[in-house]
């Protein structure tokens, strides 16, 4: 990827908010009366989030935790630490985790060990994006919004360096 380039739409704005709806579908018929909740992984699922919460009409609470970031532009390594633990207890919450992108998949292995600890009464995956081609450990996505290629995407909350967050569409840079 080559950040100096223009980003390239790869998932238009209104394809997000289709496919958005429709998690939201899916996630209303599983978890409406069971008051779930959401955790947000910063800072990446913060506009993925936002958008899912306020098409789910019935009452959740929501939750968010950060882990150090340990990613230099497009490159990661393998440690893992968090940075920001939950506020409350999870123990008997059915609690369902949304994440903006599972690439090797290290990051919700790790969530899933720090998550099951406290013994919520249940947990899930609401993924808005996956890439496959990537995956380092196996890992079930419950609620998936899109599978993209193995290019680094940008946009919808999705950064480069801290970078293109804001921009409305998901992006990549070069050909795909
Ligand atoms: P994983 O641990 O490799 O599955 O990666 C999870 C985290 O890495 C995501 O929550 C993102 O913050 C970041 N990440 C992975 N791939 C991309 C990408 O293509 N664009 C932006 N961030 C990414």
């Amino acid at each position: 990827m080559s950040p100096q380039s223009e980003p390239q739409v790869l998932l238009t704005r209104q394809e997000i908010a289709a496919t958005v709806n429709r998690l939201a579908t899916e996630i209303m018929k599983d978890y409406h009366g069971k008051n779930p909740l959401l955790i947000g992984i910063l800072k990446g699922s913060f506009i993925f989030m936002a958008d899912l919460v306020r098409s789910l009409d019935f009452p959740l609470t929501m939750e968010f935790i950060a882990f150090s970031s340990y990613r230099r532009g497009t490159q990661s390594s393998e440690k893992i630490q968090v940075v920001q633990d939950l506020r409350s207890p999870i123990n008997g919450r059915d609690v369902l985790v949304i994440e903006d992108i599972v690439d090797t998949g290290l990051t919700y292995d790790f969530l899933l060990q720090h998550l099951r600890k406290k013994e919520p009464a249940s947990l899930k995956l609401c993924a808005l994006t996956d890439k496959p081609s990537r995956r380092k450990v196996p890992v079930v996505i419950d609620y998936l919004g899109f599978t993209v290629p193995n290019k680094f995407i940008v946009g919808y909350g999705l950064d480069c360096d801290e970078k293109f967050r804001h921009l409305p569409d998901i992006c990549f840079f070069g050909d795909i």
